[in-house]
């Protein structure tokens, strides 16, 4: 059966990743499985309502700011924009995750734009900071002030909030400083994150699987799976999609290499 937005939510004892059995038209285009990681080519929108079991999203959404994505326009109106975030993130909920962490836009923090698009019932339990290296720019195209920061939001289902590592994970979590360059490397796509620094908050993480609805590249694939985690990735973009496998399938050729 289809789960949708309605049914009762998963818990993370849910076997990970058991994919739902699928009907429809919104099947992915293709999937994907290297060695861990789970793949999907399609609308993450399409695609999580057949996934269960993920237990935390570490994530880099699209900021509605006119960048040059290859297939997605991200210029959405400011309301259908956070309407649509909502959306994925209640649908990441409904597939198992209890826990969220992604990087946004401060200034949509400070306007207070943030409740609005997480899951009913979630709140917000810490928010720490990535400072980059280099000069950002100015502002975006849509005038949005660019930044030399970005914070990190982590929220969670109500009491679901948990620290991993040494003293709840403390050690180097409210603010990622030294050497997280912007980039760190081209895999094809325009914003990839800094490896770096998605490590860093996949290993705040004591969850056996973590998902990026909006993957990109795969970085965060990448850090996932260096971690022994299990990992669930969707990409709209066909080309991005394509790096994004490659980029994996060359981590895990060289995790067995190094082994
Ligand atoms: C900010 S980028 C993520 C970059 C990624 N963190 C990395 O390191 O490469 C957002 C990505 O979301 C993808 N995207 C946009 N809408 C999507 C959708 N509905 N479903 C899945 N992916 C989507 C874009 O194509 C883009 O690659």
């Amino acid at each position: 059966m289809k789960l949708t937005t309605k049914s009762r939510p998963q818990t993370s004892d849910a076997k990970p990743h058991a994919p739902k059995r699928r009907t429809d038209r919104s099947r992915p285009s293709r999937i994907e499985h290297i060695g861990d990681a789970t793949l999907y080519l399609g609308d993450c929108l399409q695609v999580l309502p057949f996934i269960a079991g993920i237990n935390a999203v570490v994530t880099d959404p699209p900021y509605n700011v006119g960048y040059r994505y290859a297939s997605y326009p991200d210029n959405l109106p400011p309301d259908l924009y956070l309407a649509w975030l909502k959306q994925c993130f209640e649908a990441c909920a409904t597939a198992g995750a209890s826990q969220l962490l992604f990087t946004w836009q401060g200034i949509r923090v400070a306007n207070g734009e943030l409740p609005v698009c997480l899951p009913t019932g979630w709140t917000v339990h810490h928010l720490c900071a990535w400072m980059k290296r280099e000069f950002a720019g100015d502002r975006w195209g849509s005038n949005h002030p660019a930044y030399a920061w970005e914070p990190i939001i982590w929220a969670s289902r109500p009491g679901c909030a948990r620290y991993a590592g040494p003293r709840g994970g403390h050690a180097a979590r409210d603010a990622l400083l030294a050497n997280h360059h912007r980039h760190d490397g081209d895999w094809g796509h325009p914003c990839k994150k800094t490896l770096s620094v998605v490590r860093t908050i996949v290993n705040w993480l004591d969850s056996e699987a973590i998902a990026d609805p909006w993957m990109g590249s795969g970085t965060t694939g990448v850090a996932a799976l260096e971690a022994g985690k299990k990992f669930i990735g969707c990409e709209i973009d066909p080309g991005y999609f394509e790096r994004a496998c490659e980029r994996i399938a060359a981590s895990q050729k060289q995790m067995r290499l190094g082994s």
